[in-house]
């Protein structure tokens, strides 16, 4: 038996945040924006919203696109770096929201690989007899963590939240078919918002110095990516003998238009099958792989029975490659 996705949802805030508006706020313009890295516009929270109602919205549609009600899910992972609160997890501010009741639910930190660590997680619980139904929810708040001064950092990113409902599945040519994940901590400081935690306790220098932000080394950061993505999708491709022409669509990881076209390009996948939402979403992180499903799904891109390949990499430095059938 393997896991399968057996529903899927969208939550993104109302607000959204153009190029344009961005040109207001610093030394940026469209078109630089446009070409370096393919995004458009970005949603960002509102002051009364958190991650966690994201998280609470796009949970409840992938509960319903599931055919299921919230008494049915036994666990709830959240995968997210911009958690409500550095404790408890955000899934434990979204449970009540989500009308779950006494089921384990935790946070898990895996950055922008986060979603593909939670469906993988969740395979094994199910796999394992632990759980039937897990809600594995990718959900960030990024806008909360970025430094609005930094030209470098602060047009990157977006806020949303992408929700899976996954569950048993009876056929083993369908579900989660080959996976890898792994990670590199030597190279955390590539990426990674300093203060905030107990490492470095929030002071007024650390917020006069914006430490509570994200810091990237942009151009290491890729170079890592672009190999991180080609290794996971050798991998993958390797363990089940899939082809390039098995493959039905690539959704990586939307961080770079450029990183994205690169990891497709590398594997030999035309054009076409690639997957893309960058433009209006930016990059959303651990929620940017299950908010295209649930876009690629409401499309008519992903019809039972597809083969799907997705790859992401993030901060830790981490990475996840999973091939499965839709
Ligand atoms: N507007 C205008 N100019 C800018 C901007 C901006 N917003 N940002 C940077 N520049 C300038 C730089 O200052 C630099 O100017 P200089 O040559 O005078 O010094 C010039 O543009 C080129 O900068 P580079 O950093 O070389 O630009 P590059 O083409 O590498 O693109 C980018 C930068 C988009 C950040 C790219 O390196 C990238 O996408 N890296 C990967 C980032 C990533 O994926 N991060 C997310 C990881 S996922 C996670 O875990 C959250």
């Amino acid at each position: 038996m393997r896991a399968r996705i057996l529903g899927v949802g969208r939550a993104v805030p109302e607000k959204v945040l153009t190029n344009h508006d961005l040109e207001k706020l610093v030394d940026t313009d469209d078109e630089w924006i446009r070409t370096r890295t393919g995004i458009v516009e970005r949603h960002v929270l509102g002051p009364d919203e958190n991650c966690s109602d994201l998280v609470a919205r796009a949970g409840a549609e992938a509960i319903a696109r599931a055919g299921l009600t919230p008494d049915a899910i036994d666990a709830l992972i959240v995968a997210t770096a911009t958690p409500d609160t550095v404790f408890p997890a955000t899934a434990a501010w979204a449970q009540p929201k989500l009308g779950l009741r006494n089921v384990p639910v935790f946070d898990l930190s895996a950055a922008c690989s986060g979603w593909l660590y939670g469906y993988i997680v969740a395979d094994g619980l199910i796999c394992a007899g632990t759980s039937k139904h897990v809600l594995v929810v990718g959900a960030e708040a990024l806008s909360r963590a970025l430094n609005w001064e930094d030209r470098n950092t602060c047009v990157l990113f977006g806020d949303g939240a992408g929700a899976t409902v996954i569950g048993p599945n009876g056929d083993p040519r369908s579900g989660l078919l080959a996976h890898t994940w792994g990670a590199d901590g030597r190279l955390t400081e590539l990426l990674y918002q300093p203060a905030g935690g107990t490492r470095m306790q929030a002071s007024e220098e650390t917020v006069a110095k914006k430490l509570h932000s994200i810091h990237m080394a942009g151009n290491d950061v890729y170079k890592h990516a672009v190999r991180a993505m080609q290794q996971g999708v050798e991998e993958v491709m390797a363990k089940t003998g899939a082809s390039v022409d098995d493959i039905d669509l690539f959704i990586p990881h939307q961080a770079n238009i450029r990183i994205m076209t690169a990891a497709a390009d590398r594997a030999g996948l035309p054009p076409e099958k690639l997957y893309v939402t960058i433009h209006k979403y930016g990059n959303i992180s651990a929620a940017s792989i299950p908010i295209s499903l649930a876009d690629a799904e409401e499309e008519g891109r992903l019809k039972k029975g597809d083969l799907v390949l997705t790859a992401a990499f993030g901060a830790g430095f981490t990475w996840a490659a999973a091939l499965f059938r839709w």
